[in-house]
Formats: structure tokens, C-alpha cells, sequence
């Protein structure tokens, strides 16, 4: 394998766009090929079996490209087959659970760790059990927030939106009186809300973003391996998609935070 090939991050739609954002900070000179799976998105409400099929096609569609690593950059993906992908992925693997359970664990002060995602991940502990075994002294407060990704992807995102307010007063609410000082966003469509959620919170719950973490996780994998790419280039993601691109450069143009030029391929996934 060379420190050359390309990392490989995938989601279930636009969301990972969101840490290949931070990936292209931490990372400047690496490489990234990024599929997003927009023809089969929300995975959050389907069963284990369905997304761990799912992922194992999507990894599989990377390792075509010969990927020194695979990276799951969906919640619900690193919740519900990230085990399954790390033992049998015959590249470096990373989905977003541990990297973030990890930084949570390390900035709160009181102990009290609120956990947000999608009906799957909430539903199959991911972030609990990895917090509770770094300190089983932890509160942990879980909550389920499925309206918020068709918010996103409609486009709702706005910190002053009336909607986006209600619908995160309506989740948050418990969390807030319970008083957690670190709220993890445990999806990687929850980014483009923090602005509005850390407006519910109030400053002195620190929010904690999967994708950054991951990334700085994936630069420590990569060095220990000695798979970091040593060119001084800056390289621009490749994009992938299983359903049509149309508007995809507006849409992942949010998620990633600037203007995007680049062409996005249309693959038929189920082929992998
Ligand atoms: N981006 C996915 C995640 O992080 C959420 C979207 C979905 O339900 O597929 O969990």
C-alpha cells in the first residue's frame, strides 16, 4: 500500500461532507474519495442487517479505488457495523463513534454527556457504551432527533428559522434541564444546525463535532502506519453518488463550507 492511494470516506447521502470539510483542514495533502450513497439515503431508520449490507457495498465501491483507509462518516454506519468493518476491511478503518466518544469524554467537566443521532444510532447505545467503558461514572443523556435530517437537507439550517428552533427545543428540552455541559452531534448532518443548537444549549454546553475529531483520528492512524501522504500538494476530493447530481454542487457546497467546482460521478452501487 502506497502513502500515495487516496482515503476513502462514504455516507449515506451529503452528510459526510461535513467531515471531509475538516478532513481537507486537518489534511490538506491527502487525497480523498468520497461517496456519498444519495440513492439510498435516510439509512437511520432502516434495520442493522440493511445497513450493514449497505456499507459493506459502499466500502467495497472504495476499495476499488485501492484506499489506503476507509473511513465511515456517518453516525449511524459507525454504530451499526463499525465493528464488522473494522475486523474485516483489509485497509485501516475509522467510522466516527470512537474518535468523538473519545473528545467528549475529555471536555466535559461535570460528567454529564448528551448523545443526538438518528433512530439507529441512539438506538444501538454506540456512544454510551464507548463513554461508560472510558468512565463508567459518566451520565450519559441519549436522544433521537429524526427530523432533523430532512431539515438539513431541505435546506433548513438557519439559526434565526422558526422551525429549526421549534424542532430543537422540542428534542433538546430534556437534555438542557438535565444540565449535560457536552453534547455530541452524532451525525454528520448535525453540524449545519450547531449554530441554532448551541443557541438552545447556551454557551456553556460545548458541542462536539464527529467529523473534526475523526479527522485528527485518521491523521494519528495514518502516521503510525506510515501511510501519511509526504507531498506538500493540496489535492481536491473526487465525488461520487448513486443518484442523480443534479444540484450537488450547491448542496455539498454547504456541507463543505465553500464553493465547489469539481464534477461528481454518478456509480450503480449495487454492483458492489
Ligand atoms: N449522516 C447520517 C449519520 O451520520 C444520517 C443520515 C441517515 O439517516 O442516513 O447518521
Amino acid at each position: 500500500m502506497s502513502s500515495s492511494n487516496a482515503i476513502g470516506v462514504f455516507d449515506s447521502g451529503l452528510g459526510g461532507l461535513s467531515a471531509v470539510k475538516e478532513f481537507m483542514h486537518v489534511l490538506p495533502n491527502e487525497k480523498i474519495i468520497y461517496f456519498g450513497d444519495t440513492g439510498r439515503v435516510p439509512y437511520g431508520n432502516r434495520s442493522r442487517e440493511t445497513i450493514k449490507k449497505y456499507a459493506f457495498q459502499d466500502a467495497g465501491f472504495l476499495l476499488k479505488h485501492n484506499v489506503k483507509m476507509v473511513v465511515a462518516a456517518c453516525g449511524t454506519v459507525s454504530s451499526v457495523a463499525g465493528d464488522a468493518l473494522e475486523s474485516e476491511l483489509p485497509v485501516p478503518y475509522t467510522g466516527v463513534v470512537n474518535p468523538t466518544a473519545y473528545a467528549a469524554a475529555h471536555k466535559t467537566r461535570n460528567g454529564k454527556i448528551g448523545v443526538i443521532g438518528t433512530a439507529a444510532t441512539i438506538n444501538s447505545h454506540s456512544y454510551k457504551l464507548r463513554l461508560k467503558k472510558l468512565n463508567p461514572d459518566f451520565k450519559i443523556f441519549e436522544q433521537a432527533c429524526p427530523l432533523f435530517v430532512p431539515l438539513v437537507e431541505n435546506g433548513f439550517i438557519r439559526r434565526d428559522d422558526q422551525i429549526v428552533r421549534l424542532v430543537i427545543r422540542r428534542y433538546l428540552s430534556a437534555l438542557k434541564e438535565e444540565g449535560v455541559d457536552t453534547l455530541i452531534l452524532g451525525c454528520t448532518h448535525y453540524p449545519l444546525l450547531s449554530k441554532a443548537i448551541s443557541d438552545f444549549m447556551g454557551k456553556n454546553t460545548a458541542l462536539v463535532d464527529s467529523g473534526y475529531e475523526t479527522a485528527v483520528y485518521a491523521a494519528k492512524v495514518l502516521r503510525e502506519q506510515n501511510l501519511l501522504n509526504d507531498s506538500r500538494e493540496v489535492k481536491n476530493p473526487d465525488f461520487y453518488v448513486s443518484d442523480t447530481p443534479d444540484d450537488f454542487e450547491n448542496v455539498a457546497g454547504l456541507f463543505l463550507g465553500r464553493d465547489i467546482k469539481h464534477t461528481v460521478n454518478q456509480i450503480d452501487i449495487e454492483q458492489f
